[in-house]
């Protein structure tokens, strides 16, 4: 029985899928917090170069792949589409589960799917040194990766509680040649205001996103680089649904459910944009659905309204779901999903009805996690780990109702660089939030 379903180099897409092209209401734009007036491109170019202020805001449906940036991808994409048949029977549920792999990237995610063509342009547009946040080191690490290929400097600012937690992220990052901060940290005017009120501050990725947007306006020849949440983020990752799209077609089937892990919402974005396209213009019926932490539940308890992206309140406002900018989630172990808010663009798919959102408290995600890599092999990041924890909600509701129901999710990334939280929940000492 085949299981794995895969592309060649030259199956990788040429174009960006650009879902602002098709949604049934435009989204609301970014605005000034001053004025509470769209934010004019020009604004923009304080902190990103004009060529990705342009794609932030292109109404195009493609946007082409510079070959530039096919041949960085050609490392390792197109990732593989594997069908899941051990945790199926270990489920031994009628269900047919299938997740598109985006942690055989050389930094482990599919972070690098954006921050390949970010440092790119950046390059070409005459940048010398990108600044940013991260939680769990994913973006970081992937970004660090970048710079160094493009020779770019890099300068991240990283979750305080992720930089204890994550030793080896932070290694990765310094291998890759990248400048790594515990944020908040004293290097910025809003991480000393904070330290001098709480020196314990366990930071978060607001915190972060503020302190990195201070380096990049007070250095020259910087940029900032954001590794989720904006429009240009969330296109770049939609290679990852124009290639299921292709390979769901070489396995014969149709998803019925598809699944993706939202921090700030672009690997799902990535994976079900594409889909939505699908369900826009050819009538399918998929159901998406975005699983984000109990700890950190925008999309399931958070407000849709105007909200700044950072905690400092240095970012244009964006329409989103929403806990509040100043919002520290508890320190979970899936630090990626660590966001007091989601994209805009999935923000305005789940109030147009195009998707739902479901929520997972951690225990219940690492449960998912160890029974996954117990069939499957793969140890899941913590992050993608939310994921599967509705999957296999979804597999054993199928068992239970006796139907062959077809679910794809995104394994966004490997978890060998998480261990020490699987560690915890294997003891017995991982607690719910
Ligand atoms: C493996 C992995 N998956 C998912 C996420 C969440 O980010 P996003 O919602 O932008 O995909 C992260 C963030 O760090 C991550 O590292």
């Amino acid at each position: 029985m085949q299981t794995r379903f895969s592309l060649t180099q030259a199956d990788i897409p040429k174009a960006w899928y650009n879902l602002l092209a098709d949604f049934p209401e435009p989204l609301p734009p970014p605005l000034h917090p001053g004025t509470k007036q769209p934010v004019p491109p020009e604004a923009l170019t304080a902190i990103f170069p004009e060529n990705l202020v342009q794609q932030e805001m292109t109404p195009e449906r493609w946007v082409e792949i510079p070959e530039e940036v096919r041949q960085i991808y050609a490392m390792w994409r197109p990732t593989p589409l594997l069908r899941a048949v051990r945790l199926e029977k270990a489920l031994q549920t009628p269900a047919h589960i299938y997740y598109k792999y985006e942690g055989v990237s050389p930094a482990g995610s599919h972070k690098v799917n954006t921050s390949v063509p970010q440092a790119y342009f950046n390059k070409v547009a005459g940048t010398k040194r990108l600044a940013t946040e991260t939680g769990a080191g994913q973006w970081g690490s992937s970004l660090a990766l970048a710079c160094k290929l493009f020779g770019l400097e890099c300068n991240v600012y990283m979750v305080k509680v992720s930089y204890q937690h994550k030793p080896y992220r932070r290694m990765l990052m310094h291998t890759w040649g990248a400048s790594v901060h515990p944020s908040p940290s004293d290097l910025t005017d809003y991480g000393r205001k904070l330290l001098a009120e709480d020196p314990h501050c366990p930071g978060s990725l607001g915190i972060a996103i503020s302190e990195a947007i201070e380096d990049t306006v007070k250095h020259p020849n910087t940029k900032y680089s954001l590794g989720s949440v904006l429009n240009h983020v969330c296109l770049h990752q939609t290679v990852i649904g124009q290639e299921s799209i292709r390979q769901m077609e070489m396995a014969g089937e149709e998803p019925d459910m598809i699944f993706g892990c939202c921090g700030g919402g672009s690997n799902f974005a990535g994976l079900v944009f594409p889909f939505i396209r699908q369900k826009i213009v050819e009538g399918k019926k998929y159901r998406l659905v975005g699983v984000e932490p109990s700890a950190c539940p925008s999309l399931t308890k958070g407000e849709l309204r105007y909200d700044f992206g950072d905690t400092a309140e240095t970012t244009p406002l964006l329409m989103m779901y929403t806990l509040g900018h100043k919002f520290i989630p508890p320190s979970i172990h899936a630090g990626g999903l660590r966001y007091h808010g989601m994209s805009p663009m999935v923000s305005h798919a789940l109030k147009l009805g195009l998707i739902e959102a479901e929520a997972y408290h951690q225990t219940e995600v690492f449960e998912a996690a160890t029974l996954f890599a117990q069939s499957e092999a793969i140890v899941p990041a913590p992050e993608s780990a939310h994921a599967i924890a509705a999957v296999v909600k979804a597999a054993k509701q199928a068992r239970e109702a006796g139907q062959k129901k077809v679910l794809l999710f995104n394994l966004s990334g490997h978890g060998l660089l998480d261990l020490s939280a699987y560690e915890t929940y294997l003891t017995g000492k991982l607690q719910d939030a």
